[in-house]
């Protein structure tokens, strides 16, 4: 998106465990988009919350097949950016790694820190290579018009948080789990990254809205994190998140005015152009 002018939203919104089921959307249909980077997790719902044009896509696909480590994060980006999606929501379920980071509560995370392996984690590589930057890999901006939405929506919302993206598809032991919280990480998923990492790269502002599900396992005396509680949790909570994407439409400003992130590979590509493929 190069535009220096103003121009309409059209937010992308990626559904983790327990929002397979989407958001509702007026006007609702399925789109078809094909990248050459494979197959995203699921189908792409495009529709209308008020007058912004939102597009979902589910994250671990339709009755969540898709494990962590198999999801296609490029693709999925991919094609939200073929779509003319502007900025991406990710809705994600979390761990606690604090005790006043409660289940139930959310948290906009603003940091991550990954510790996956093996995921394809950059769209550059041999024949173009680029060095976005990721210091702030969250956009403030859509973040804190996410986790305003989320509080107007009832939910109890902390405004910043570090997300420890593991591999998974199992849960923490307790030394990693009491490691991460020395590491000063907030909350732990499996999937923000690449995720956000690969949205840079897209020059698409990010922003991930967490729902705490449990207090993964570092607490004394405590039972280690049960894949079936986590989804109950969620479920219980789910209704916030799709009331908070409603509010969020409404509290978008008119125009979106263009974003830094919107030129981020600007001066990033350092292949020279008569090397590149
Ligand atoms: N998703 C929800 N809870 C989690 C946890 N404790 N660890 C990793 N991913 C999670």
């Amino acid at each position: 998106m190069r535009a220096d002018q103003p121009q309409h939203w059209h937010i992308g919104i990626i559904g983790g465990s327990g929002l397979a089921g989407g958001i509702a959307l007026d006007e609702a249909q399925e789109i078809a988009v094909s990248s050459p980077f494979g197959s995203p997790s699921g189908p792409i719902i495009t529709g209308r919350v008020g007058g912004v044009r939102f597009t979902f896509l589910a994250r671990h696909g339709a009755g969540h097949a898709i494990s962590p480590s198999h999801v296609n994060y490029r693709a999925n980006i991919d094609v939200l950016k073929r779509c003319g999606v502007t900025d991406v929501l990710a809705l994600s379920a979390v761990g606690s790694l604090r005790e006043g980071l409660a289940p139930g509560e959310f948290v906009a995370v603003d940091q991550f820190i990954d510790r996956t392996s093996g995921r394809v984690g950059s769209f550059f590589g041999q024949g173009l290579v680029a060095h976005v930057s990721l210091a702030d890999p969250v956009c403030s901006r859509l973040s804190q018009l996410a986790a305003k939405a989320a509080v107007e929506a009832g939910a109890r919302v902390h405004e910043s948080g570090c997300y420890v993206a593991i591999e998974g598809p199992q849960f923490s032991t307790r030394a990693e789990s009491r490691l991460y919280r020395t590491w000063d990480c907030d909350v732990i998923g499996m999937t923000g990254m690449p995720e956000a990492r690969l949205a840079r790269e897209a020059e698409l502002p990010y922003a991930m809205l967490a729902m705490v599900t449990d207090y993964d396992c570092w607490r004394e005396g405590e039972q280690g994190v049960e894949a079936d509680h986590v989804l109950e949790v969620m479920h219980a909570n789910v209704g916030l998140a799709r009331d908070a994407v409603q509010r969020l439409a409404a509290m978008l400003p008119a125009t979106r005015e263009a974003s830094p992130i919107d030129c981020a590979l600007d001066g990033a590509i350092i292949t020279a152009p008569s090397a590149r493929d």
